[in-house]
């Protein structure tokens, strides 16, 4: 077998059609720049989400610099993430001016309430949680956190279009989030996209004006601002993959209960939780990252087998880049960092490459 862990090929044929189609459709009508293809999809997600405003931008890290800048952050403020995320998560912080400051990650791969807490100073201004994997973190308690300090939350939700913490959307925690569309994304366009979600009417007037080089309507520039639109006809390959959006979220997790029920048995590595193990959680499965003290060996022997599979960041939390000027030691995520590995979850994989990547898995241990 030949298992890429990601096929971009794939993502083009799948629909091919409806694209050719909506490229001429768009060619045909100069429709480029901030058309009803993007207002029809930033209402639609918006919809989906039950966030009351969802705003198309260049990317995911455009969207959370423009949530910061917006929600007033800026010099001398301190900005608190888990460093078991993206670069992105903390460059945005950076290039507010702001000091990004990372915490550990929890067994969850998610932010560690507690070592939140330690890291608030009186700079402190705000928490950045990222959402990873597609799983949205234990919302209650950062929230109680946040409020308890006087603290605004970001989310970074770059991977969770549609994940759920008790019934609420990522992005619909705090003041507001983002969405990522690069290519293998659970919503892909084909380039780079993303979106800002938030519920607060002052944070929208703001970036709706922010991402158009703070151009208004009538033309007056009243703020500050970017070129960050997210491509009309990016905006138009994505409304095309939306109408599947649901289905697509249902056929990632069957792959992951795939995957669980035929590794739990493995005492050797550590799963994510199965996609119905806890109701307050609902999980997209944008990732299947597994544990394991035997990562780089498993990682051959699976290749050795024709299964691709990813190192997220490249095995390197955050804070490990010194060329930066972090100075933290993050025990707890630097193992995680070394003993992660993920296995192909996406759309083209079948139910039968999941079986024979989990017999590749038992064979490496010996079962
Ligand atoms: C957690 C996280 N944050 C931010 C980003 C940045 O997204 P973009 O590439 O759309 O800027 C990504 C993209 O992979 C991500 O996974």
């Amino acid at each position: 077998m030949d298992i890429p862990f990601f096929n971009y090929q794939a993502l083009f044929k799948e629909y091919e059609k409806s694209f050719v189609d909506i490229y001429k459709d768009i060619g045909h009508r100069g429709a480029y720049i901030m058309q009803n293809d993007l207002s029809d999809f930033e209402t639609k997600i918006s919809e989906y989400l039950n966030i009351r405003y969802a705003i198309g931008v260049g990317n995911a890290t455009d969207a959370l610099q423009l949530l910061l800048k917006a929600g007033g952050i800026g010099v001398g403020d301190e900005v608190i993430f888990c460093s078991h995320t993206m670069i992105a998560t903390a460059s945005a912080i950076k290039f507010t001016g702001a000091t990004p400051v990372p915490v550990e990650a929890g067994p969850d791969h998610l932010i560690d309430p507690q070592s939140i807490r330690s890291a608030i100073t009186s700079r402190t201004k705000a928490i950045m949680p990222t959402q990873l994997n597609g799983r949205v973190a234990e919302m209650d308690e950062i929230i109680n956190i946040a409020e308890e300090n006087g603290l605004q939350v970001y989310e970074d939700s770059a991977q969770a279009l549609g994940a759920k913490y008790k019934g609420k959307c990522a992005g619909s925690f705090g003041l507001g989030g983002c969405i990522s569309f690069y290519p293998a994304k659970t919503l892909g366009c084909f380039g780079d996209g993303g979106l800002v979600l938030t519920n607060d009417d002052e944070i929208y007037n703001k970036i709706i004006l922010m991402r158009d080089h703070g151009r208004g309507d009538d033309g007056n520039i009243s703020i500050w601002g970017y070129n960050s639109r997210l491509d009309n006809l990016q905006a138009g390959i994505l409304n095309v993959f939306f109408k599947d959006y649901d289905k697509t979220v249902e056929r990632r997790r069957q792959i992951a209960k795939l995957y669980h029920e035929n590794l739990n048995t493995i005492n050797n590595i550590v799963l994510p939780p199965s996609p119905d193990e806890n109701s307050n959680h609902f999980d997209i499965f944008q990732n299947y990252e597994i544990e394991t003290k035997k990562r780089d060996e498993l990682k051959q022997h699976l290749s050795n087998n024709g299964i691709g599979t990813l190192i997220q960041w490249g095995g390197k939390a955050v804070h490990e880049f010194r060329d930066l000027g972090f100075e933290q030691v993050l025990p707890f995520t630097e193992k995680l960092m070394r003993n992660s590995l993920m296995l192909p979850l996406n759309m083209t994989v079948t139910d039968e490459e999941v079986t024979y990547i989990c017999d590749k898995v038992k064979s490496f241990y010996k079962i």
